[in-house]
């Protein structure tokens, strides 16, 4: 059986304070908050020899959950690593505070210091109180480090320099950047997908790209491609726990019609061998802007920028 490591992707919710014209989310025909009781079977589930990082993310809205301050508890003494992703409208003091050492990474999505922009990308959310609160975040953390996700949106991407530089007068050190839009199984096809331009962005403004942040080490990789027969590095790195607590085939199965088990009675080892033996989704992969998208060349590529992110790291 194999033994690489894999990252997790967990839905508190499926529900959002938001509308992002990116964002795929209302392709979800039961928006739903995940229950105690599966949260807990999800934590059962979940070890550092299988998991080598956890985000609470999906396709929702992690702070808007009713039992935010329990669950953020619960992680507070697991073994596993967790992060969290969110669009930073709901975190108030009393968040950040609850949420310090409980989580290693909060990553807040912020798309632009233009408030036109801002409200055209981030739909639904004041920008100013969100300033505000990354501000905050950046005084009040101990523990917990910040870092921002920069919406990949070509409309984004004027401001870009103006965004940075206000994020870097707060003190905010971890920039980062996904070089995919992605567009999520084909939901996205009218922006302008352009990978290429996005990289070379990071490359031009120092990012983090976030393509290296489901990468738990080479070998683990290597392992994951050699036991998958399809291999979409995509699919294999990375398991979503859905807000019903379904394990996704993949993440980007946006409508989440492709479950493979429940957190209820399969384990993350189980799920992974189930997986290694299936073969692409036609209705899913075929449509898909991350099929093929990490050949050998993109592999040297990525596997190049790792490498380098590792020595900077270790040179830190
Ligand atoms: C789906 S959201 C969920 C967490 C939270 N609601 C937030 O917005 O940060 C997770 C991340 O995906 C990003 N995102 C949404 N749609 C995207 C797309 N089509 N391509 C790339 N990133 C996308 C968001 O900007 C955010 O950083
Ligand atoms: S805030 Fe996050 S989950 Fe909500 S619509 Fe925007 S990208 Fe999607």
């Amino acid at each position: 059986m194999s033994s690489y490591r894999i990252a997790v992707n967990v839905e508190w919710t499926s529900k959002c304070n938001a509308l992002c014209p990116m964002c795929p989310r209302d392709l979800i025909e039961h928006p739903q908050l995940m229950t105690g009781q599966t949260w807990w079977q999800v934590l059962g589930q979940l070890s550092p020899q299988d998991v080598f990082r956890a985000v609470i993310a999906g396709y929702g809205e992690p702070t808007t959950h009713t039992k935010f301050w329990e669950f953020v508890d619960d992680m507070r003494h697991h073994p596993v690593r967790f992060d969290m992703v969110s669009n930073g409208h709901q975190l108030d003091t009393e968040r950040i505070r609850h949420l310090d050492g409980a989580i290693d990474l909060l990553i807040v999505s912020f798309s632009s210091i233009d408030p036109d922009v801002y409200k055209r990308v981030h739909v639904n959310l004041d920008q100013a109180r969100v300033m505000d609160n990354i501000r905050t975040a950046q005084q009040l953390f101990k523990h917990t480090r910040l870092a921002i996700s920069l919406t990949p949106m070509p409309e984004c991407l004027p401001s870009l320099p103006d965004t940075i530089a206000w994020l870097q007068a707060q003190g905010v050190k971890i920039l980062t950047m996904s070089p995919t839009l992605y567009n999520r199984g084909g939901s996205l096809q009218a922006h302008e997908l352009a990978t290429e331009k996005l990289r070379q962005i990071i490359q031009k403004y120092h990012l983090h790209s976030q393509e290296l942040d489901f990468v738990p080490s080479v070998r683990d990789v290597f392992q994951q491609w050699r036991s998958n027969t399809f291999k979409c590095i995509p699919r294999n790195i990375d398991v979503f726990i859905s807000a019903s607590g379904d394990y996704l085939y993949c993440y980007n199965d946006v409508k989440h019609d492709h479950p493979i088990g429940h957190v209820a009675n399969l384990g993350i080892r189980e799920v992974l061998a189930k997986r290694e033996g299936m073969a692409l989704i036609p209705e899913l992969c075929n449509g898909c802007n991350m099929l093929n998208r990490y050949g050998a060349k993109e592999l040297v590529k990525t596997g190049i920028s790792y490498a380098r992110t590792k020595l900077k790291g270790a040179a830190a």
